[in-house]
């Protein structure tokens, strides 16, 4: 990893070298770094996003180590993916007018990738644009969705379709939060993380290999590093015109899977394990195409197979799937565009495959 110097924990000293990527905040000083950063932000009000469950279990906690949030407005909105949506971007766009919330005011979002990818986009369009931080209280927003100021909502089916990228003020990532998080829900963020040590990194992709995921919070002690490596990608490319894509590995597949299973309602799959199933897919893909090794194929296949339910995925849904991959948002001149893998640890973006490839990909996945 390259000198990584935008990330803040307990009272080492970092600087933000270059402002195009937020300040992260995490370690045992987490919430002191959040009322100074309140107070010095002298805001009119302060209006925190949850859903139910960041209510129940994350907001108490929240308060009572930040006085400063004492008198905010707390929004709760009902949790879950299909609720990314433009109906509930209205309702939360007019309760902060119902609130008056100004121009100065601080939106915060205490919650999942769900509460950090619609609370951005609510607050980086309300009133041409409030200041917002994320507090995500998932492992998968932790380590992904709220580091990168990528924002979006759902829209007729298709995965963030509406959105934009603009960058929270700060990210505070408080690790204990995490303790209780489902094992679902858990293994849904562990995803990405696997995903992070696919595309950069090999050390990690080892120590992601021993772990035991049977100890509770197992992967707190790698959230920083894949913070580190998911900011240093972003950092060199902000706005995805080229090397951020190999963020994407996994989930070209992966997207049109949650797509698919949204839409027809059936006991639908967490991004994560849909993630799970697109990285598999992808890496067989590699290897077809890219001379990605066929036993680091297998090495990924059986690690990945080990954590995750295993899906069947119909052929009579192929058709409809690859459709979804049709809409990607990195897709150029109709090719649908994939990240593939070099060798563990190395990424390269902008691959393209035929249709009978991508049957093929989801074939293997079924077949394994
Ligand atoms: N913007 C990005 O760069 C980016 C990256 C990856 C994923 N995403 C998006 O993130 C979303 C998935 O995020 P997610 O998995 O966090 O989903 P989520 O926000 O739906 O949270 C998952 C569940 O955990 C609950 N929860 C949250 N915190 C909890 C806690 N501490 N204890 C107990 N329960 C808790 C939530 O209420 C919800 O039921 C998807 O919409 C995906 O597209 C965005
Ligand atoms: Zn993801």
């Amino acid at each position: 990893m390259t000198n990584f110097a935008y990330l803040y924990m307990g009272t080492q000293k970092h600087f933000t070298l270059n402002q195009v990527i937020h300040p992260i905040f995490l370690g045992k000083t987490v919430f002191k770094k959040l009322s100074v950063f309140i107070k010095k932000g002298n805001y009119s009000s302060l209006h925190i996003l949850v859903d139910e469950n960041s209510m129940q279990h994350c907001l108490p906690i929240l308060i009572s180590n930040c006085i400063e949030l004492k008198e905010a407005n707390i929004i709760e909105i009902e949790s879950g993916e299909a609720n990314k949506s433009v109906e509930i971007c209205v309702e939360l766009w007019a309760t902060l007018t119902d609130e008056k919330a100004e121009r100065k005011a601080l939106f915060l979002n205490l919650g999942g990738g769900v509460i950090c990818d619609m609370g951005g986009f609510v607050a980086s369009t309300y009133k041409r644009g409030i200041d917002f931080v994320n507090i995500p209280t998932t492992l998968l927003a932790q380590v992904d969705a709220s580091v990168g100021g990528k924002l979006a909502i759902n829209l007729e089916g298709y995965k963030n379709q509406i959105g934009t990228i603009v960058h929270p003020k700060a990210v505070f990532v408080e690790t204990d939060f995490l303790k209780t998080l489902s094992k679902r829900e858990y293994l849904s963020g562990f995803a990405e993380m696997i995903k992070h040590a696919l595309v950069a990194d090999i050390n990690y992709w080892n120590k992601l290999k021993k772990v035991d995921i049977s100890q509770k919070n197992f992967a707190a002690p790698f959230v920083n590093h894949s913070i580190e490596i998911k900011t240093d990608i972003v950092q060199s490319d902000p706005y995805e015109k080229g090397v951020r894509k190999v963020l994407n590995f996994g989930h070209t597949i992966g997207h049109a899977l949650e797509s698919y299973f949204l839409k027809h309602n059936k006991n639908y799959l967490l991004h994560g394990e849909a993630v799970a199933i697109g990285i598999i897919c992808e890496a067989y893909l590699s290897s077809i195409k890219y001379s990605f090794d066929k036993k680091q194929l297998t090495e990924v296949c059986s690690f990945v197979s080990l954590h995750y339910k295993k899906y069947n995925i119909s052929s009579a849904a192929f058709s409809e799937i690859i459709a979804f991959m049709l809409q990607d948002k990195k897709n150029e001149k109709k090719e649908i565009n994939f990240t593939v893998l070099k060798k563990i640890g190395k990424a390269s973006p902008n691959h393209s495959f035929t249709r009978a490839q991508i049957k093929e990909a989801l074939d293997f996945y079924n077949n394994l």
